[in-house]
């Protein structure tokens, strides 16, 4: 995404793996904003990108040992419906989820965002979380800033969550003041469980950054001049007890 008349996103797909460069196609060559299943497949394909197994061997492994019952392989019950699954495989397991969310300033100040997940373990068919949908998993407007956010799709997709944070910043807010108003929102639309987590960078156009997250465990790498290190939240919703907030 590099602005809100220049945007692109694939959902659902089912034969491949390179989303991002799929979703800059879709923005760059049609007049769309997204494609979704067989046809965001079709226009891969029309595109001449490779097919792939989007399976891991270790996921389907698990899947199927989920699907025989074998609580040992996921610690999950496959008598539970899909929504207690996903939340027991991501309260339990603790597993870090794929989300990545990017944000970048070029050497001319221009900003791009791009966003990619596989979404959640154990979703029904057919579900599509918030990476892919502007303004929710990604939000970039070049007269302000940008804004990704990742973990829980559902929560983000119900407050607009990263368009949120845009407009926060272009209503007079620092990124840290755009972070805390998106999680502050979150607390007080959704009845948060322990299993629930969203983290959020928020960049402002002229390079100033943020990020937090509802609670501990997210962090963001930066790469710039200085070369690239991991830096820790500045806002942490929920905070474990030994953790303070600026
Ligand atoms: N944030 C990724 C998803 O919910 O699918």
């Amino acid at each position: 995404m590099l602005s809100p008349r220049n945007c692109g996103a694939v959902c659902a797909l089912g034969e491949h793996a390179d989303a991002i460069d799929l979703a800059r196609l879709v923005m760059e060559r049609t007049p769309h904003v997204i494609l979704a299943g067989a046809g965001a497949d079709s226009f891969a394909d029309a595109q001449g990108m490779p097919r792939g197994d989007l399976l891991s061997e270790t996921a389907r492994a698990r899947w199927q040992g989920w699907l025989r019952g074998e609580k040992s392989v996921l610690h999950v019950d496959p008598g539970l419906d899909s929504r207690a699954a996903m939340a027991k495989s991501l309260g339990e397991r603790h597993e870090p989820h794929d989300t990545i969310g990017v944000l970048a300033i070029d050497g001319l100040g221009v900003m791009a965002g791009a966003c990619s997940t596989s979404g959640l373990a154990y979703k029904l068919p057919g579900r599509v979380g918030d990476s892919p949908i502007p303004g929710h998993g990604l939000y970039v407007d070049p007269e302000v800033g940008g804004a990704v956010a990742t973990g829980t799709g559902e929560l983000v997709m119900g407050i607009c969550g990263s368009f949120l944070a845009v407009e926060a910043m272009r209503r007079g807010a620092s990124p840290l003041g755009a972070v805390k108003e998106v999680l502050e929102r979150l607390d007080a639309a959704y009845s948060l469980e322990p299993e629930h987590q969203v983290g959020l960078i928020v960049v402002a156009r002229e390079g100033s950054r943020s990020s937090g997250a509802i609670r501990s465990g997210f962090a963001m790498v930066v790469a710039d001049d200085e070369g690239v290190h991991l830096e820790a939240p500045e806002f942490v919703l929920r905070p474990g007890p030994k953790e303070s907030q600026p």
